[in-house]
């Protein structure tokens, strides 16, 4: 018998992007979106256009760019949303306008101050506001795991009525249990008369470790759709993982009758992507794309996998795209074959200048580093994309002493205001030098959170990607540097936080009122 499509929905542009410090710029979401279709996801939530005119850039922008998925804007069920999220989608080959309002009781009361009926009725003007503006819409009841099952179908039946062709259920807040949560999204379904006129989707948060097995459990009972980020980015403690959901469903055919049409090749190169794009590295021991998802260190395992790979190993490596990591190019490498290998990637640029940037800057690494990955081209991608943005505040030059019994001095220039400003400083290590000297310069009044560096590649001569956290005043960046000279790299990091904190905030969905 031949299986039904489960719907994969993507929203590490949004539910992931509100993770503190995971913001991004436009041209990386982009650049997300790009790999997001070439895994074949079939919805990518944008952005919530509303939030900010960068956020509505960029929906407009992936609008605009994106071809084979189709592109989603999240909107609160009130006008300004809706009609804002419908702008930025206007030349989507394919749009979604998504609209939530909560449903449960608490977030009714406490949040929206508004009573049910209320809350309906606003939900079913949204549905048909959107539907005048868009053929598809998705309507979500926020906080419907703890929402009065009898209201929720009132209200689904209505929005249905009103246009809605998918159905949101999500578990806002991670509550939800496993055999609890599925039971009820099929109860839901058999409940609602009109539940054949829409595709039910769920949203599952992972606030008890438990937002795949949720998903999963309503899968089996009917939901055909689910809403998951790559490597489980996402509010809090993040939305369910689409490589687990993804490889749960394909390597247990035999448990569900669903199917997904995502190129599960290239799962491992997109969470690679949002990991150096974002600054949060993947724990090894993560499934699908831990870096140990895949090795064996006992002695037992190892021979068993030697002697018969199923043994020990449920998924094929290079089946999620382990081992595709190759060597892509070389010192003698030209333009046209580093401008194939990006596009392989996914990878395109704006203008003839920021390639040539690029170039320029892969033929500095291949001077240092012999062999050339993927892996490299992508974090030094992201290294010049960045600091394409960040002009305000550049390295120009950078002389760091360290020397043992001594504490180290960083000598530090940079552009900043069109003016060159110098500055030296001592520090306890050689990476706090070089920050208190840029912050003899700037005096920015941030708070550091978080200072990270990651290997891009295995061998001394790696680039280390490096993931500055600043805060100030409740707000949260992640400035990011690459470079094979890890203090370089914590010099770029620290400079594009700071011009980050500079772009203005962005609007919280799930805040305040409707
Ligand atoms: O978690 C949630 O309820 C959401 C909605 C806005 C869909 O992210
Ligand atoms: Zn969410």
């Amino acid at each position: 018998m031949s299986k039904q499509p489960l719907i994969i929905f993507d929203t590490t542009l949004r539910d992931g992007e509100q993770s503190p410090g995971a913001s991004m710029t436009k041209d990386e979401k982009v650049r997300i979106a790009k790999s997001l279709e070439k895994l074949r996801v079939d919805v990518i939530e944008a952005g919530f256009a509303i939030s900010s005119p960068g956020d509505f850039a960029a929906v407009k922008a992936i609008a605009e760019t994106i071809k084979d998925s189709r592109i989603c804007s999240l909107s609160r069920a009130v006008r300004g949303d809706i009609e804002r999220a419908g702008e930025a989608l206007a030349n989507a080959n394919a749009g979604r306008i998504h609209t939530f309002i909560a449903t449960s009781p608490i977030h009714m009361q406490h949040k929206l101050q508004m009573q049910p009926d209320e809350v309906l009725a606003q939900a079913v003007g949204a549905v048909k506001l959107a539907r005048n503006l868009i053929d598809d819409v998705e309507f979500s009841l926020e906080d419907g795991s703890r929402s009065e099952f009898d209201f929720m179908c009132r209200i689904i039946e209505a929005v249905i009525d009103a246009g809605a062709g998918t159905i949101n259920i999500p578990d806002t807040v991670g509550y939800g249990e496993p055999e609890e949560y599925g039971a009820m999204i099929g109860r839901v379904i058999a409940a609602v008369p009109n539940a054949d006129k829409a595709i039910f989707s769920v949203h599952c948060h992972n606030d008890l470790g438990l937002a795949v097995a949720n998903s999963l459990a309503a899968v089996r009972h009917g939901a055909r759709q689910v809403e998951c980020t790559i490597n489980g980015l996402g509010e809090r403690a993040g939305n369910a993982s689409l490589e687990e959901i993804v490889m749960a469903v394909r390597t247990r055919h035999d448990l569900f009758d669903v199917e997904t049409r995502i190129d599960t090749q290239h799962i491992v190169p997109t969470s690679r992507l949002v990991s150096s794009i974002t600054g949060f590295p993947v724990q090894p021991n993560k499934a699908i794309v831990g870096a140990n998802a895949f090795s064996h260190e006992s002695g037992i395992h190892q021979d068993g996998v030697l002697k018969h790979r199923e043994t020990y190993e449920i998924m094929k490596a290079e089946d999620v795209g382990w081992n595709t990591n190759k060597l892509s190019l070389g010192k003698l490498s030209g333009r046209a074959a580093l401008a194939a290998r990006l596009e392989e990637l996914g990878i395109s640029f704006d203008s003839k200048e920021e390639f040539a940037r690029v170039f320029a800057r892969f033929k500095e690494l291949a001077d240092k580093k012999r062999e050339i990955y993927d892996e490299d081209l992508q974090a030094l991608v992201s290294d010049v994309q960045t600091g394409s943005e960040q002009q305000s505040i550049a390295l120009t030059h950078l002389e760091v002493l360290s020397k043992s019994g001594q504490l180290p001095t960083a000598k530090i220039a940079v552009r900043y205001r069109d003016q060159e400003h110098r500055a030296e400083a001592e520090g306890d290590g050689a990476v706090d030098a070089i920050f208190k000297a840029i912050e003899q310069m700037i005096d920015s009044g941030t708070e550091l959170l978080l200072y990270s560096v990651n290997a891009v590649t295995q061998g001394t001569d790696s680039q280390g990607e490096v993931t500055v956290r600043l805060q100030k005043e409740g707000r949260v960046v992640n400035g990011q540097g690459a470079d094979t000279d890890v203090l370089v790299a914590s010099a770029k990091a620290y400079l594009n936080a700071l011009s980050l904190m500079r772009n203005p905030g962005r609007l919280h969905p799930q805040l305040g009122g409707v």
